[in-house]
């Protein structure tokens, strides 16, 4: 079988600690190499699909599948499970199916979708934006790096034709249903005392992008009433984005990433780029979370002689999972227990366009995007029975 301690050398990041997997790396292309293999292994065959999507066909590719996968790519420093088990997951329940004689009465697959936490080129979930439309092809490949590598070099480097990149009718309509099943990021189902739970929803959520020019000085020769300096401006937007947060029930609000150019200590910054991740039960409580660090960075910008620019760079609004699929995968599963989470996934991309279901396995730290995040191996061992016991009822 198949575990998640055969890739546990691939993409482990001594400097962050955990993993760092990101779209089309060399890491992550390993990481699809490994695929691929454990994949053949099994006698499924493997296909990239236009925008860079693996699918791992078990019997003939045909419209209206039973797809079930996740992603291989993980944020800087994360952690093992988030992606991964999911992959392992869905290979080891194939395994478990044969091993029942269970031969799918439709098509099946297994996938893995590109650049899922949007790590390298900032939009997450973007090979299932991709695949469905949610995001244009121009727009995509225009993404860079922080290299100042676009989308369209990468997948090109990774053997892919830019110009087929985006929207893919044949791929969507090949999947009839898609089931994500993905480690826990919280503490839900430990408070629940159960390993294996459905998710109910999914928050609204996205990125915004806010970058403030001021003017690139001296740190000693400056005197501080001449300064237009971004970061006091940046400083002042991460403490707005907790206060707009916490000012609304069910809302969060991040800073997670602050780059100051040119960045140095003894160099006011010209510029400070920031990018917020804001979320909330709904889109008017997620915009409204915005519009007030927004108006706040406005302010905050002028008082310091600077110039502020925000631009939205990925949105998805709330996903309530399909209530009927929900329903019978938990029936199928013995009644257990539905969450919702404050995480994206492809499963929420899809779910506007096929029904879709995730199952959760217990995380006991409740941490995740860190190296903490956990799932003890009885637990996945739980979800993997589980995954194969819903697919199966799927597949008949
Ligand atoms: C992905 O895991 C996200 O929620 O950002
Ligand atoms: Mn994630
Ligand atoms: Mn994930």
């Amino acid at each position: 079988m198949t575990s998640l301690a055969d890739i546990a050398g691939v993409g482990a990041d001594p400097r962050r600690g955990g993993y760092s997997r990101h779209g089309f790396d060399r890491v992550e292309l390993e990481l699809r190499s490994w695929f691929t293999e454990e994949a053949g292994r099994r006698g499924l065959s493997v296909e990239c699909d236009r925008n860079g999507n693996l699918w791992a066909w078990w019997g003939a590719p045909g419209d209206g599948a039973v797809v079930t996968g996740s992603h291989l790519d993980s944020v800087p420093g994360g952690g093992a499970f988030d992606g991964p088990l999911g992959v392992v997951a869905a290979l080891e329940a194939v395994d478990v199916l044969r091993a029942r004689g269970f031969v799918p009465g439709k098509p099946f697959a297994v996938v893995v979708f590109a650049e899922e936490e949007g790590g390298r080129f900032g939009v997450a979930c973007l090979g299932s934006r991709l695949l469905t439309g949610a995001i244009s092809a121009d727009a995509a490949l225009r993404l860079s790096d922080s290299d100042g590598v676009t989308l369209a070099e990468a997948v090109r480097s990774a053997g892919l034709d830019p110009s087929r990149v985006g929207p893919d009718a044949e791929a969507l309509r090949r999947i009839g249903v898609f089931v994500e099943l993905h480690v826990e990021q919280g503490r839900g189902l430990v408070d629940l005392g159960a390993p294996v739970g459905v998710a109910s929803s999914i928050l609204a959520h996205g990125r915004w992008r806010f970058s403030i020019s001021g003017e690139g000085n001296h740190a000693g020769a400056t005197l501080m009433v001449d300064r237009r300096d971004p970061m006091v401006a940046a400083a002042q937007v991460v403490l707005a984005a907790r206060r707009a947060a916490t000012a609304v029930e069910g809302a969060r609000a991040t800073v997670g990433r602050l780059i100051p150019n040119p960045g140095g200590t003894n160099v006011i910054p010209s510029s400070v780029d920031l990018w917020l991740d804001a979320r909330a039960d709904d889109d008017a409580r997620t915009r409204a979370v915005v519009a007030e660090i927004t108006a706040v960075a406005s302010e905050v910008a002028a008082e310091e002689g600077c110039v502020v620019t925000v631009s939205e760079e990925s949105y998805g609004d709330t996903v309530v999972f399909d209530v009927g699929l929900r329903d019978s995968v938990s029936g199928v599963l013995g009644g257990v227990p539905a969450l919702p989470t404050g995480a994206g996934h492809d499963a929420g991309i899809l779910a506007g366009h096929v029904p879709t279901a995730m199952l959760f396995v217990r995380n006991p730290t409740g941490v995740s995007h860190a190296p903490e995040e956990f799932a003890e191996a009885d637990d996945c061992a739980a979800g993997v029975v589980a995954l194969a016991s819903v697919l199966e009822e799927l597949a008949r």
